[in-house]
């Protein structure tokens, strides 16, 4: 069993796993804490969790230099595939069998409108079973919500939460986060990439480590992490 994720810087995420490259929301360009570039990352498929311009800026240059096929909420699918990007739309509560695992789309609490201001419909996050039986949660930008317990239930190898505050969870409410989803691993994300959402990583790993039994990985953007 291998699975590996590597942070890219913000809320931008690669996961690895039987063979497939998984990108999940490709915000590069204009990204000051971005590890790599829209031109030089790989991937198969693209995650896009909502609309917000520091989640899908590079989904759809990517898309089309890469031919991955692009996975997401039903609304934004189509606004993607109206620029000729191949899609795959989903929604909240619904899983798929992609080729690389279920993705199941789970409640977020934000909001989802795209850079034009389209309607994005429903913010989401990813639960993904791989072919191994590893459950990786990428809760992707939300705040704290009850729902994480259920999540919590179908026993989570990796939870990836954003700690940045402001727009998203800050510290406190992802360490409440944790001992919702009880997950193995937990990776914070979503904070130092501009002062606004500024956050020491390092103690917030600490604080998980010492009031919970989850293993925290402070990872730097380029950093990855394999189970
Ligand atoms: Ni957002
Ligand atoms: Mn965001």
């Amino acid at each position: 069993m291998t699975f590996k994720y590597t942070w890219y810087g913000h809320g931008t995420h690669g996961l690895e796993t039987g063979g497939y490259k998984i990108l999940v929301d490709p915000f590069l360009t204009g990204n000051p804490a971005a590890s790599t570039t829209a031109d030089a990352v790989q991937c198969d498929f693209i995650l896009v969790s909502h609309g917000h311009g520091d989640h899908i800026a590079d989904a759809e240059t990517v898309a089309k230099r890469t031919g991955a096929l692009t996975i997401a909420n039903f609304e934004i699918a189509n606004w993607l595939d109206a620029k000729g990007v191949k899609t795959h739309g989903q929604h909240i509560g619904g899983g798929f069998h992609h080729p690389f695992g279920y993705v199941k789309l789970t409640q977020a609490i934000h909001g989802s409108g795209l850079p034009d201001g389209s309607y994005g419909g429903m913010p989401a996050g990813f639960l993904l079973t791989t072919k191994d039986g590893l459950k990786i949660y990428l809760s992707c930008d939300t705040g704290l919500f009850a729902g994480m317990s259920l999540i919590g239930d179908e026993g989570i190898d990796l939870a990836v939460l954003p700690i940045g505050d402001n727009f998203t969870m800050g510290p406190d409410d992802a360490l409440r986060a944790v001992k919702l989803l009880r997950p193995k691993h937990v990776i914070p994300t979503h904070y130092d990439t501009w002062g606004l959402i500024a956050q020491d990583g390092p103690a917030w790993g600490a604080r998980v480590n010492a009031e919970t039994n989850t293993k925290a990985h402070v990872l730097k953007p380029g950093e990855s992490f394999e189970i």
